[in-house]
């Protein structure tokens, strides 16, 4: 019989280098001939152990974007090729990023493929991303996303199989080449998990009483999930979850929880007949908004909201271990650390950066202001999850949520926040504008901005407390003497030009002046963020093209 198994030649492909989640490009690049082949073999023969893959299983999973399912058969085949023993795969190659972080850790896998460009539009035109997970169930960790980096500069061949597709629409286990390849249901191990770390019984006593909530899944991954949990198991009436259906370019939209792509919720949630809570996540599930009836609530600060009263929830009723965040995130889930007496960690932005601390046992809780909270029950972030702690605290507290933050406020103080995204811009133009922040960088203490001096100015450097790595030029900080702080770094998630992400932050402890429009609240440093930077001169925009 002909030897199933091939060996293509290949040649390296210029660009490959994994951003702050995974690699991402247009699906026109992907389908370029070779080029997701030389990323996947760069992956495996980046993390190979000396051993090989014998006896080894494979996740596999993504966020049904265009393109997902063609991946998927590649992936398969070119695992069979290079000695795995077996591949978990979510049936229709469905998997949200914390069911794949999930599905890995439950089966104590050797680690999992994610197939997703998270929140960016998707569709022939739109784009594609495909990262690796480790044994934790996180994302690879930067030593690793080097090596997969240089793997691909030096690859001359790639494994694969002549075997035809896999049916990935049916449960159960097909092989392929002497490899188990095992579709399972995508939900079912994830709602297990959700069960386990939440109130179920009293959730839905809550939705029993009238509660309602308003799930968009944006018809990305979590429609099948929030279809399950929510309508199913929670017994929330049918229609509590909108745009359920997930759809290969998403309907055309970015799945992206914001105000500007979630407009339609926000708009539900501020008008007369306002449900409870409204929600949405993103395309592969892991980042999520949390609106109130009449209120928003900044990721920020669900970070500290969530922290603060997470002990409510069963899985948390011991306490926290200590909270982690991101550099750009505000100061709120600080003074919530400060008042549990935990500690808390300042990371760079990136997921990945949490994983050592929550393997560590040093946190329970982390978030980011890009709309990303989660747990130690996997190693991603996790948007339904941080749904259901809400629910949880909601069914515990019985307040709306625009109290529970009020009365927030009034504890910890508050601290106005607000993001300004320049997106597209002139790539060259980007770094001009960092460099000449970073020159200013030692003349900057003690200089007046916005009518306070300023107290502390760097580039953001990251030790990391369990393996002693070090990640250096993580985004250029401006604290001013009442911890009020302009941050900027340059977006790792873009596929066309550069972003320029500047972040704002001002504490108010006053609950007299709680209730301030934040851009106004925020105002002075706006302006002088912007003179700092000379962002109009460099970019040549008057505005942001985002505001959150
Ligand atoms: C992804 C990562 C997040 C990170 C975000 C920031 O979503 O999973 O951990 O916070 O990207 O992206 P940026 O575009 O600001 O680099
Ligand atoms: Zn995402």
């Amino acid at each position: 019989m002909k030897n199933p198994i091939l060996t293509i030649p290949t040649a390296p492909i210029a660009g490959m280098k994994p951003g702050t989640s995974g690699l991402r490009k247009k699906v026109t690049e992907f389908q370029q001939p070779h080029y997701l082949a030389n990323f996947v073999q760069s992956i495996f023969n980046a993390v190979r152990p000396t051993e090989g893959f014998t006896g080894q299983t494979l996740v596999l999973g993504g966020d049904g974007r265009f393109f997902n399912l063609e991946a998927a058969q590649l992936i398969i085949r070119m695992a069979a090729a290079n000695g795995f023993a077996r591949v978990l795969v979510g049936q229709g190659g469905i998997l949200s990023t914390p069911a794949a972080s999930c599905v890995i850790r439950k089966h104590q896998t050797f680690g999992g493929i994610i197939l997703s460009a998270s929140h960016n539009a998707g569709g022939p035109a739109g784009d594609f991303g495909i990262k690796f997970n480790a044994a934790n169930g996180g994302p690879a960790p930067e030593h690793l996303t080097e090596a997969m980096y240089a793997a691909s500069q030096v690859i001359t061949e790639y494994g694969t199989v002549d075997t035809p597709d896999v049916d990935l629409h049916r449960l159960g286990t097909q092989d392929v080449v002497g490899m188990a390849v095992e579709v399972i249901d995508p939900v079912a191990d994830y709602a297990e998990l959700m069960g386990r770390l939440f109130d179920f019984p009293k959730l839905r006593a809550l939705f029993a009483s009238g509660f309602r909530l308003r799930f968009d899944a944006m018809h990305a991954v979590t429609g099948p999930y929030a279809h399950a949990i929510f309508e199913g198991l929670l017994g929330a009436p049918a229609g509590t979850v909108v745009n359920g259906t997930p759809l290969p370019d998403f309907g055309d939209h970015h799945p992206d929880p914001n105000l500007v792509h979630a407009k339609a919720l926000y708009d539900v949630m501020m008008g007369a007949d306002a449900p409870d809570l409204g929600a949405a996540s993103d395309g592969d599930g892991d980042r999520n908004l949390i609106i109130g009836r009449g209120l928003f609530i900044s990721p920020s600060d669900s970070l500290a909201m969530l922290a603060a009263n997470a002990h409510r929830a069963p899985a948390y009723a011991q306490g926290l271990a200590g909270i982690a965040r991101s550099m750009p995130t505000s100061g709120a889930a600080d003074r919530v650390a400060a008042a549990l007496g935990v500690p808390c960690f300042e990371t760079p932005t990136g997921w990945k950066f949490f994983g050592n601390l929550l393997d560590a046992g040093k946190v329970t809780i982390c978030g980011e202001e890009s709309a990303g909270t989660g747990s130690d029950h996997v190693r991603e972030k996790d948007g339904l999850w941080a749904v259901l702690l809400w629910l949880n605290i909601l069914a515990e507290r019985r307040q709306s949520v625009a109290d529970i933050a009020r009365e927030h406020w009034a504890t910890y103080g508050r601290n106005y926040y607000t993001r300004h995204d320049y997106e597209e811009i002139d790539t060259a133009a980007a770094h001009q504008l960092m460099a000449g922040l970073r020159d200013q960088l030692p003349s900057l203490p003690g200089r007046t901005v916005a009518g306070k001096q300023v107290q502390l100015a760097d580039d953001f450097s990251y030790l990391d407390p369990v393996d002693g790595s070090v990640s250096a030029k993580q985004g250029v900080r401006v604290v001013l003497e009442d911890g009020s702080r302009i941050v900027y770094r340059l977006s790792g998630t873009g596929t066309a030009g550069a972003t320029l992400r500047v972040y704002i932050e001002q504490f108010e402890g006053d609950p007299a002046r709680h209730d301030l429009p934040t851009q106004d609240a925020l105002a002075a440093l706006i302006a002088a963020a912007d003179e700092l930077a000379r962002i109009r001169e460099l970019t040549g925009r008057t505005e942001p093209s985002v505001i959150t």
